[in-house]
């Protein structure tokens, strides 16, 4: 993730210090389209617009800072997947990245299908209408209480993740009278090139059933895995549909989804062999990474599915296996690219020889990400243009610690005043999802921009909202 230190810059050129940035881009009023969502624009009036809104009218209608989500852009995503995948593929969006009643609704109106990971996701999805055979419970502690109501929802599958799991849901159903589909996730083995906090398919973590069998090569399949698959046949209650693996996030090589591909039709290959059973489907998972700034270089969903679809259909063959349904699983993918955070500027204070702190009026609390994995962000002045030149910033919260960075090193306009928008843009997953209530901040609102109309998603919290749960 590391960028080499700009060498020199208009503003401090001589005392320029170490940081992540690059040249300040020669048109600071410009909006890459790699990190914008696809409606915004800058007017000719020079203020930024999304879904032809004025961010300066969103800002006095719902207030600031918001989240901004533009329902085109994230309807668009939902079809390119679909679309990539075609009809003998399953996209799953992954509600983690972020979910509501509206999103639900957008995914069944654009045909995907939905993963969720917890009692409250499901919940979201049941009550916003998605059909119960269409969401995949994940997990590696599911509670008994979520068990529970996924099987008597009749969900399409539960995706089981260690031994005891797979006699709970095999007792709930069979209790229940059902026979619950079921995916056995496995851990192939594959260290994925990003932060170890969102890396899910290396052998030391919590998730999955190892493919190894305890030694070195994940390719044996004489793991917790195989035995797991042996269990799961043997009851009566679970009928296991297929593999699942998923390697971790934002990810851009798709080397690591191919050796996990090739992996799984191997555990395929040897379940046909031992149990004289094909397995018809494999899902591998999310992962795929985006644009957080222009040096970001994702890969497109088309190039995706072909890459997955070429390697399942490769191996099926040289094994003699049917190819079968293939799904994945992609969050980010989807809905960070479509939402902005905008922020009022509230304080500056120019660091002499170092950099100027631009204070937002949120932080650490609406967007977690800078501070746990290093996240990197762009951010751009969006309620007017300016032709002042780049100023080395750094975009700071209100909360109380100095570690409550939104964008590390960024360059803005040297007239930035209090009062000024900025926009954060991809910040439409693992922000709104992630957010808290630190310093007894009130996460922010979700706009959804569509078409000339914008709308409250999710509402701003309230004090009367905290203090509900305060019952002492
Ligand atoms: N499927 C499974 C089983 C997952 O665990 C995940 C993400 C996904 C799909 C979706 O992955 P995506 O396509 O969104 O990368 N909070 C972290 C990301 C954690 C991802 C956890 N699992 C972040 O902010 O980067």
């Amino acid at each position: 993730m590391s960028r080499s230190a700009h060498p020199a810059g208009p503003r401090h050129a001589d005392v320029l210090p170490e940081g992540h940035y690059t040249a300040p881009p020669a048109d600071l009023n410009s909006l890459d389209p790699r990190v914008w969502a696809q409606t915004v624009e800058r007017t000719p009036e020079g203020a930024v617009a999304v879904g032809g809104l004025d961010v300066r009218r969103l800002a006095e209608e719902f207030g600031t800072p918001a989240y901004v989500m533009d329902e085109t852009d994230f309807r668009a995503r939902c079809r390119a997947w679909r679309d990539a995948f075609g009809p003998d593929a399953d996209v799953y969006y992954a509600g983690k990245a972020f979910l509501s009643r509206a999103v639900v609704r957008w995914l069944h109106e654009e045909g995907l299908n939905l993963d969720v990971c917890s009692g409250g996701e499901l919940a979201t999805a049941l009550d916003a209408g998605m059909p119960a055979e269409r969401i995949a419970l994940h997990g590696n502690n599911k509670s008994d209480e979520e068990i529970e109501r996924a099987v008597e929802a009749g969900v399409g599958r539960i995706v089981l993740d260690s031994f005891q799991e797979i006699a709970r849901v095999a007792h709930t159903a069979a209790r229940l009278g059902r026979r619950q589909p079921v995916q056995i996730r496995v851990t192939v083995g594959v260290e994925a090139h990003t932060h170890e906090f969102i890396a899910t398919a290396h052998e030391d973590q919590k998730f999955g059933l190892a493919l190894a069998g305890g030694g070195s090569s994940s390719e044996a399949g004489e793991g917790p895995a195989a035995e797991a698959v042996r269990r799961v046949l043997m009851l009566d209650s679970l009928e296991l549909t297929g593999i699942h693996s998923h390697i971790g996030s934002q990810i851009f090589d798709m080397a690591g989804f191919e050796v996990s591909a090739r992996r799984v039709v191997g555990l395929l290959t040897r379940i046909r062999d031992e149990h004289g059973v094909e397995l018809p489907e494999i899902d591998l998972g999310g992962g795929l990474g985006i644009a957080y700034t222009p040096e970001d270089d994702p890969r497109e969903p088309h190039e995706i599915a072909k890459a997955l679809g070429d390697i399942v259909t490769r191996e099926c063959e040289a094994a003699g296996l049917a190819v079968p349904r293939l799904s994945v699983e992609p969050g980010r993918a989807i809905a960070g690219p479509t939402a902005f955070t905008l922020y009022e500027v509230g304080t500056l204070k120019e660091l002499e020889g170092l950099r100027t702190y631009v204070s937002v009026d949120g932080g650490m609390s609406d967007n977690i990400r800078t501070a746990l994995y290093d996240a990197e962000y762009s951010v751009a002045l969006v309620s007017r243009a300016s032709a002042a030149e780049p100023m080395l910033s750094r975009v700071v919260g209100k909360h109380c610690e100095s570690g409550d960075i939104v964008v590390r090193d960024a360059f803005l306009p040297a007239d930035l005043a209090p009062g000024d928008l900025l926009a954060v843009p991809a910040t439409g997953a693992y922000c709104r999802s992630m957010a808290s209530n630190y310093n007894h901040a009130l996460r922010p609102p979700v706009v959804a921009v569509r078409d000339g109309q914008a709308r409250t998603i999710v509402r701003r919290e309230t004090e009367e909202d905290l203090l509900r749960l305060d019952v002492g």
